[in-house]
């Protein structure tokens, strides 16, 4: 098989021979390049999404706060008999976020406080998310969890963080259905919700973003990447085969052409010297044997005149 190929290279063109050596190292380089590249972008894309789903979290965060520091107290005692969710800081992030998913770019990201003991059951964790959950609670250092999860929707890039209570008024809704206002046991009863305890972790707060915003992001990044280095390669074969042509195959074509004419008795053609490289010296040794040639021709000649009776 080897000597097959071997013996087919052999019988090449020396243009076809470079081409075809250039192109194997190339397409090596392209494909080491391509996979080590497809690596690098896919993290740099996975961490510009997480820094920005990040961002996004603790903006999150800020209007949880701020409902619970400035709305709230305002809306406390109207709640201990009128249902207003307006005065539940989980109410008022899912409502920004719903409103910030109207903008194009967010449309498909997806949040959610995926709790293990939900007041609403919207939040119920699944059990991928009790999971996370449960790992957040054995390790305390552990800040941040990110990957890939498939679901009906799709594959999705997630980032987690821990989600705990970090505030005794938050337990005045969430410790027990005999503290938390009448208005809300009217709307999400007395068995779920309760019993959470200060510092516990309660939920994981979820960020969704398609997958294949990410790996779109990295793609996009490869192509265009890949594309500069291709470029860059059939430049330079064009350029290599361009010098080839110019300074070796042509210099040698024309020198066969002068050693052919010679060998059929043209003393006259001359071995053009252009250069000073090999090539150069080449044709300056065979102008020298040409020189030798005629002399022993003409000696020869002189030779048999001499010897002819
Ligand atoms: C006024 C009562 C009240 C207070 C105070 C309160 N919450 Fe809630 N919380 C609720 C209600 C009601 C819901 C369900 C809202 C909904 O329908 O999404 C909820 C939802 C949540 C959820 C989502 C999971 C679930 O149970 O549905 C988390 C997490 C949460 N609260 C944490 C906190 C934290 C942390 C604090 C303190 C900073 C706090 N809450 C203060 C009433 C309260």
């Amino acid at each position: 098989m080897f000597r097959k190929y071997h013996s087919i290279y052999r019988s090449l063109k020396l243009g076809n021979k470079v081409t075809i050596l250039l192109l194997l190292v190339f397409l090596s380089g392209i494909v080491f390049t391509g996979i080590a590249l497809n690596f690098i972008l896919l993290a740099n894309a996975e961490n510009q999404i997480t820094s920005e789903a990040l961002g996004m979290l603790q903006i999150m965060n800020s209007v949880r706060e701020y409902n619970s520091v400035q709305i709230r107290p305002e809306l406390s005692e109207r709640f201990e008999t009128e249902y207003l969710p307006q005065a539940i800081p989980t109410y008022a992030v899912r409502e920004v976020f719903k409103t910030l998913r109207q903008e194009k770019y967010y449309k498909n990201y997806f949040y959610k406080d995926a709790t293990l003991n939900p007041t609403n059951r919207e939040d119920q964790a699944d059990d991928f998310e009790t999971d996370l959950i449960k790992r957040f609670r054995q390790k305390d250092s552990l800040q941040q969890l990110t990957g890939f999860r498939n679901t009906l929707s799709g594959k999705k890039y997630f980032i987690a963080r821990p989600f705990a209570v970090t505030k005794a008024s938050c337990l005045e809704c969430h410790s027990t259905p005999e503290v938390a206002p009448k208005s809300m046991i009217e709307h999400y009863g007395v068995t779920n919700g309760f019993g959470w305890k200060l510092n516990e972790i309660v939920a994981a707060q979820m960020i969704y973003v398609p997958a294949s915003q990410v790996l779109q992001q990295a793609r996009q990044s490869l192509i265009i990447v890949m594309g500069i280095v291709l470029a860059i390669f059939a430049v330079a074969i064009f350029l290599v085969n361009l010098w080839l042509k110019q300074y070796v195959i042509h210099p040698l074509n024309r020198m066969t052409k002068v050693a052919q004419a010679v060998s059929q008795g043209d003393m006259k053609a001359e071995f053009e010297q252009n250069n000073q490289d090999e090539i150069g010296s080449l044709a300056e040794a065979f102008s020298l044997m040409k020189t030798s040639l005629a002399i022993a021709l003409d000696r020869l000649t002189q030779f048999r005149r001499e010897r002819r009776p």
